[in-house]
């Protein structure tokens, strides 16, 4: 497995897989790999010849009150990791080489981030998409993972892939979930006992979701409602929003028909949690 810390060393390592006819596949990275980043690599591997991951904590995705310098990281673990799930190349740059002095430019898109946690990060979303963008020039894939369990992340790379023409195919990646439920995240490790079975309201909501629309109901504020009574009832829950929305668009919907996807972010103490659904009407 090759280790490359810089810009240059990353894109040589690739043109010359390219020269060779060698297909790329990129896993992009925050590090403190979990399962789910593995089964995102597992999706990946047999999909190309190479297969690549990058780690770094883009700083410019988070905002002033978040937890950039609590954020996570073992390197020596993620590295064991990536080798173990068959990883070619690991990018591991740093700070300066991805924003170097005098760095200026922006990538804001108009809509999806006006959404979700978009409401809740103002800068969150413009970060991503810069760093994707700059990860995808000097790792330059075919194919790049990304985990559903971001969903507007997700949706945002796909937007961003068709207005600035990348010629990349994306693939998402599965929630991967501990037994009881609750989505794996890195930021599952700031979570006292208390709060870690408080984090489980959110797989359960889900559930409780499925439930009641799988009984026909169509209302989502009939279901909204329940479930906001039902997260209240764990200690240190802080919802940030219960949302039903349309898949593509991300706006809210009024009616539950189809397919809806929906979205939870609920605050404990300081840590931010996310979990979404992909739900069928059953009068489809
Ligand atoms: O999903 C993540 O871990 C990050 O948002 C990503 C895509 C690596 C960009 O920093």
């Amino acid at each position: 497995m090759d280790i490359l810390k810089t810009k240059s060393e990353m894109q040589e390592w690739s043109r010359n897989k390219k020269k060779g006819s060698k297909t790329i596949c990129f896993v992009p990275t925050m590090g403190y790999l979990h399962q789910g980043h593995i089964s995102l690599m597992e999706k990946g591997k047999p999909l190309c010849d190479e297969l690549v991951i990058s780690i770094f904590v883009n700083p410019t995705q988070f905002g002033p009150n978040e937890d950039l310098d609590a954020y996570p990281s073992d390197i020596e673990n993620d590295l064991a990791l990536a080798r173990k799930a068959g990883v070619t190349a690991v990018f591991l740059p740093d700070k300066k080489s991805i924003y170097p002095e005098n760095f200026q430019t922006e990538i804001k898109l108009q809509y999806l981030p006006k959404f979700l946690c978009g409401k809740f990060r103002p800068v969150h979303f413009a970060g991503v998409a810069i760093v994707v963008t700059k990860l995808f020039n000097i790792v330059m894939p075919d194919i790049a993972i990304f985990g559903q369990k971001d969903y507007q992340q997700l949706q945002i790379i796909r937007q961003l892939i068709l207005d600035l023409d990348f010629d990349i195919k994306i693939v998402a990646g599965d929630i991967i979930r501990e037994k009881d439920g609750l989505a794996m995240s890195s930021r599952n490790a700031y979570l006292s006992n208390t709060q870690r079975v408080s984090a489980l309201s959110l797989s359960k909501s889900l559930n409780l979701a499925k439930k009641l629309i799988a009984r026909g109901e169509k209302n989502p504020v009939v279901i909204k409602n329940q479930i906001e009574t039902f997260i209240g009832t764990f200690p240190e829950t802080n919802i940030e929003y219960v949302s039903f929305c349309n898949p593509k668009t991300l706006e809210d919907i009024d009616q539950i028909e189809n397919q809806v996807l929906l979205a939870i972010a609920v605050k404990l103490g300081k840590t931010r949690l996310i979990d979404n659904a992909l739900i069928d009407h059953p009068s489809q």
